[in-house]
């Protein structure tokens, strides 16, 4: 109901929780982002006009807090990759006091569902400060970093009620695709047929996401396992390693279970020295994205006693089963919009924990919905 969100209805429409209303909101979020940002007809990124050029841009600094700063996560590898620019990125209360020696006509991106985050404005101010061009990609674009910016890009969100933020990520995560599509075709590393790819696959996801509600039996069968333990390990590579950070802060967020993520690679540096059998590992692992390498570590976990907990795509569930002892399988999806797709299910598994341990999901203890003050 694309009308209600724009409306900014704010009820629980029979849902249980507003967390579990926004999850759902996935879907029609996506795809109502996307139509502000990407041309329905022609398929051409349509941004709001830049008085800078995106070809001569010599370097980003993104910076966020929270949730927000792993969409940034995965805006840096899409940027770097795809259109060949150099990324600095940092959260906002570390950035804000680094002093870091910018070159003036910089970017610098800010993500924020709310335009109100003291450190995501601190940080603006410096930016600023430093002569960068101020980009933000915000939900609430009549907020503070909407009026200190030069371009502000919405997201079409809606009003995002729970405090552990869902539907506000794949928003951002669409609006950043479609600025890494622009970026890359104005510096000429995005061919037009590839951009035709990209945005295709973009507009596909609504439908695909709509499809991961079909797979909540296989997430809470997972839900089970992950609530009976006192930690949880999460592991990607790539753009799928942000989302595994995205899992463990919600689980941590709503079900106060401990979890950490991992950059798969690092496993044996550290965190292999904590796997049993009481430590479940959940996985990010669709077949696109350095999926070999995953396997690897998987099965390293796997030796020591891990239990396997995959969320995979079609190809991927060939090739874990016999692996893993409980996987959520998403359809097959270009590798470029894997993140977004996987963000949903694995949002899905925190709210379903939660559920289980009896949590305050929408008010979760010591959490506010916009920290304004440091
Ligand atoms: C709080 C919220 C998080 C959110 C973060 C950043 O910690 O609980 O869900 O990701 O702030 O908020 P922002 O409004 O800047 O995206």
């Amino acid at each position: 109901q694309p009308m209600a969100l724009i409306a900014g209805a704010v009820g629980k429409d029979g849902y249980r929780h507003y967390m579990e209303k926004e999850l759902h909101e996935h879907p029609v979020v996506i795809g109502q982002t996307l139509q502000r940002v990407i041309d329905p007809v022609s398929k051409a990124v349509a941004l709001p006009k830049f008085d800078f050029s995106l070809a001569e841009v010599p370097r980003v600094t993104m910076t966020a807090c929270g949730s927000a700063y792993y969409a940034a996560l995965v805006g840096r590898y899409w940027l770097e990759a795809e259109a060949r620019v150099p990324v600095d990125i940092d959260v906002a209360s570390e950035l804000r006091y680094r002093a870091p020696p910018l070159t003036p006509g910089g970017m610098g991106l800010l993500i924020s569902q709310s335009g109100e985050t003291a450190d995501t404005l601190a940080a603006l101010r410096l930016l600023r400060r430093s002569d960068q061009r101020i980009v933000s990609i915000l939900n609430v674009e009549t907020s503070t970093m909407g009026r200190d910016s030069d371009v502000t890009l919405g997201m079409v969100a809606g009003p995002e009620i729970s405090v552990a933020s869902t539907k506000a990520f794949t928003a951002q995560l669409s609006v950043l695709a479609a600025l890494t599509i622009a970026m890359g075709q104005a510096r000429g590393t995005i061919e037009a047929s590839r951009a035709q790819q990209m945005v295709s696959s973009l507009f596909d996801l609504p439908s695909r996401a709509a499809e991961v509600f079909q797979r909540v039996a296989d997430i809470q069968a997972m839900a089970v396992i992950v609530a009976a333990a006192r930690d949880v390990l999460y592991l990607g590579r790539g753009v799928c390693f942000p989302i595994a950070l995205e899992g463990a802060l919600k689980l941590k967020e709503i079900s106060y279970i401990h979890a950490e993520a991992y950059a798969a690679g690092e496993m044996k540096h550290g965190p292999i020295s904590l796997i049993d059998k009481d430590v479940p590992i959940v996985v990010i692992a669709p077949s696109t994205i350095l999926f070999d390498k995953t396997l690897s570590n998987i099965q390293e976990a796997k030796a020591r006693g891990g239990r396997i907990l995959a969320f995979t795509d079609e190809k991927g569930a060939a090739r874990l089963s016999g692996i893993a002892e409980q996987m959520v399988v998403l359809p097959d999806v270009d590798a470029f919009v894997a993140p977004i797709l996987f963000t949903i299910p694995v949002q899905i598994l925190a709210y379903e924990v939660a559920l289980l341990k009896g949590t305050d999901v929408d008010q979760p203890r010591n959490l506010a919905k916009s920290v304004t003050v440091e």
